[in-house]
């Protein structure tokens, strides 16, 4: 294990480090003196301290190393920002950004591409810039989807990943565990911080017997969405294994992990197999393959390791599944699709098939995808709906021209749109029905909430394998089964289509296309970041100011928030995503989505300096002018919903000092420790009816200390003022970053 393998063929100093995962893990393994899941012994080789860490599935949180970080281009912005304020010279961790989000699908590749390039320039010099300046390997526009790109360079067996976004499992399918988080973990571990992570529970899916036929990887994971539900995988890993998953290529493997996601699972994983190392070797990375099989032990979970759910799934019996519509754990096998479709009144044409994203953009989809549109050419027809086809990267789209595939798609009648998310991410300028018309599309794309390609909320989307996706386009409608139905051909004669069929490998090997990878310079000294001073998507993060070591009186309640109150309430996503590069801007949506419990209206606040009323970003702005500090009181689980940083980065922006609720999210109530702020709870959560929204309040933060609860005395309007305890979870470490100002502020202080 002592050999210098590089993690990936473009970063020189990277290795793959088997040999401390295999030591960390004895440590752990003489400690817990059990048989172990693949998903533990990955985690667990990845420990900060793997002596002294508390493990206990379901229960301890673990404090983690990762081996990489990925970012996409929407949540690289603010993650770069933050992470520039740390004043380090580089990250400290290897980092890539994949310029993948911000494409709008509207006639085909090329023009859409050039079309975002101008819309989105800013954008794109701001983290071109800061990728060379701060030693981040950057994907350009046009280079393809963040998954597809880690899969194709960076994943390796056994190592840990995180992602900003959420199907970073993707990964998984080269045996790597691949998490999506929120930006500030990101800045964590480009800031060399441990990153921590609930240890996760882990659900065992063995696979049995043989995919074949009309059967595709996808129909695996579609399958376990119906059996787990989108709820099912919340706090767990997801661990395949059994004798069918020889049967799946490596591509397959990742499509499953990708769509774990939907079942709300951390990530999910492969064991290293034959597989992998061929598609290592296929992607020039025979040696990763070669070194893996030396760790194959490392790579796999142990005899009798025990699962916290056991699912089985026979692949020889596993039928196509459609999932859907507006939820992607509504399977449907395609026997029973018809009569779903007529039961349910869904509309049964079918107006457009999209074949590809992160979820299905293989080499491997595209050959099967091809037989298919070939076999109905031959007999002289083509897509009866709208079709379309978004190649997961540079590689696959040039590998698919050289060989063909693409120009089938072509005769077909299909467009070949950018190598970027594209409808998957809703960014499609869809012209064939009005919103609000009723109608159906199917994708072989992961997730199909209301609205999420289209922008309607009446398009009923459906996903499926892009076997099954390229089937119904021929036909046009939901009720054909490939399997049993049969087709007209151009005389009017009946035909069958044959079962789809391709290698998964390119037997040329990959065409690699265009050079779309920006390396970071030899000499990055004199770099400098691009950010125009009038930009309102960009603007660079100021260090937020140190505590003042004195106890904070007087101080206003911006808002008492009434009920749930999650990180959508206080940073609301929709038309605000544009800003999220631009702290200021971005702050005009703070907790607008929150009720005041005052008043029970949304975005209507007393201001206390005179009486007034508005919209509680501008009060917070008053405050903040006049240099009063203030606080928010919450309910139960304040802060709950997606990691999303910037509701943390908002009140401290706008000068809020405490956040004062009867419960937190554990992820958000760090993000606000993070940031410099007080996540502070009741001690007695009856308390919270006692505070009035016009009371003013002391936050006593001198008594801050490790395990002590706070007091805070509250001053009633015109009654006596009272002392009520404040509890909260702060340790050494994080009372410092409450002291300098932001977690950050104390990076950047250790660091001088
Ligand atoms: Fe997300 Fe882009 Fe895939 S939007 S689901 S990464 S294609």
């Amino acid at each position: 294990l002592d050999k210098k393998v590089r993690q990936n063929n473009w970063e020189e100093g990277n290795f793959i480090n088997y040999k401390k995962m295999s030591e960390n893990l004895n440590i752990v393994r003489s400690r817990l003196n059990r048989p172990l899941t693949f998903a533990e012994k990955i985690l667990y080789s990845h420990l900060d301290d793997p002596e002294g860490q508390e493990i206990e599935r379901g229960v301890s949180y673990l404090r983690l190393r990762p081996d990489r970080v990925a970012c996409q281009d929407a949540t690289a912005q603010m993650a770069i920002l933050q992470f520039m304020s740390a004043g380090m010279p580089s990250v400290a961790n290897p980092t890539t950004v994949h310029c993948d989000h911000l494409i709008e699908a509207q006639v085909g590749g090329a023009k859409d591409l050039a079309r975002a390039v101008g819309i989105n320039k800013e954008v794109y010099d701001f983290l071109a810039s800061a990728c060379a300046k701060y030693n981040i390997g950057f994907w350009k526009p046009g280079s393809g989807i963040i998954h597809q790109i880690l899969l194709e360079n960076y994943a390796f067996p056994g190592g840990l990943l995180i992602g900003t976004d959420s199907h970073t499992p993707n990964a998984g399918g080269l045996g790597m565990c691949a998490i999506g988080v929120g930006g500030a973990d990101a800045v964590d571990v480009m800031a060399n911080l441990p990153w921590e992570l609930k240890a996760p529970k882990v659900i065992g899916v063995k696979l049995t017997g043989q995919l074949s036929g009309w059967t595709a990887p996808k129909d695996i994971i579609l399958k376990v969405a119906g059996i787990l539900t989108v709820k099912g995988g919340t706090g767990a890993i997801v661990e395949y294994f059994g004798p069918g998953v020889d049967s799946l290529s490596c591509t397959g493997m990742a499509t499953i992990c990708n769509m774990g996601a939907e079942i709300g699972a951390t990530t999910s994983v492969f064991p290293f197999n034959e597989r992998m190392a061929d598609y290592l070797a296929a992607t020039k990375r025979k040696d990763i393959g070669d070194f893996a099989r030396t760790y194959a032990h490392g790579l796999r979970q142990d005899e009798g390791a025990e699962y916290d759910q056991l699912i089985e799934i026979n692949l020889s019996e596993l039928e196509p599944h459609i999932n859907g519509p507006f939820t992607p754990d509504l399977a449907t096998p395609i026997s029973k699709f018809s009569e779903a479709v007529k039961a349910n009144n869904w509309p049964e044409e079918l107006k457009v098939g999209l074949i590809g994203s992160c979820t299905n953009s293989s080499y491997e989809d595209m050959n099967r995808g091809a037989s298919i549109a070939r076999d109905a050419l031959n007999h002289g027809v083509k897509a009866k709906s709208i079709f379309t086809v978004t190649p997961g990267s540079e590689q696959i789209r040039a590998t698919i021209e050289r060989d063909g595939q693409l120009q089938t798609f072509e005769e077909f009648g299909g467009v070949v749109l950018a190598n970027a998310c594209g409808p998957c991410i809703g960014q499609w300028d869809r012209q064939d029905v009005k919103k609000g018309e009723a109608n159906s599309i199917i994708s072989s794309y992961n997730r199909n909430f209301t609205g999420r390609n289209d922008g309607n909320p009446a398009t009923h989307a459906f996903v499926a394998s892009p076997d099954l996706v390229v089937a119904m386009t021929i036909a046009g409608s939901l009720h054909f089964n490939p399997l049993t139905d049969k087709l007209k051909d151009k005389d009017g004669k009946e035909f069958m289509l044959a079962a789809p069929s391709g290698d998964a490998l390119p037997n040329r090997g990959y065409d690699p296309g265009q050079d779309t990878y920006q390396a970071p310079p030899k000499d990055r000294s004199t770099v400098s970041v691009q950010v125009s001073p009038s930009s309102d998507r960009l603007q660079i993060l100021s260090p937020f100011n140190a505590w003042d070591g004195k106890d904070a009186t007087d101080l206003p309640i911006l808002i008492k928030a009434q009920g749930k109150t999650t990180t959508d309430h206080i940073s609301m996503a929709g038309p605000w995503l544009k800003y999220r590069g631009h702290l200021d801007n971005i702050s005009n949506n703070m907790l607008i989505g929150a009720i005041n419990s005052a008043n029970g209206e949304a975005n209507k606040v007393k201001n206390q300096t005179d009486g007034t009323y508005g919209g509680v970003p501008e009060v917070a702005r008053d405050y903040k002018a006049k240099g009063i500090r203030w606080v928010v009181v919450g309910d139960w689980n304040y802060g709950e919903g997606s990691s999303r940083e910037h509701a943390a980065l908002e009140p401290r922006h706008l000068g809020g000092l405490a956040i004062i609720t009867r419960s937190f999210a554990r992820i958000h109530e760090t993000n606000l420790k993070k940031q410099g702020m007080l996540p502070l709870t009741f001690s007695d959560p009856a308390d919270y009816d006692k505070i009035n929204p016009d009371d003013k309040v002391d936050v006593l933060c001198t008594e801050i200390a490790v395990g002590k609860p706070m007091t805070m005395r509250v001053h009633p309007k015109g009654g006596a003022a009272y002392d009520i305890k404040l509890s909260h979870t702060f340790n050494e470490a994080q009372i410092e970053w409450f002291k300098n100002g932001s977690a950050l502020n104390t990076m950047a202080k250790n660091r001088a």
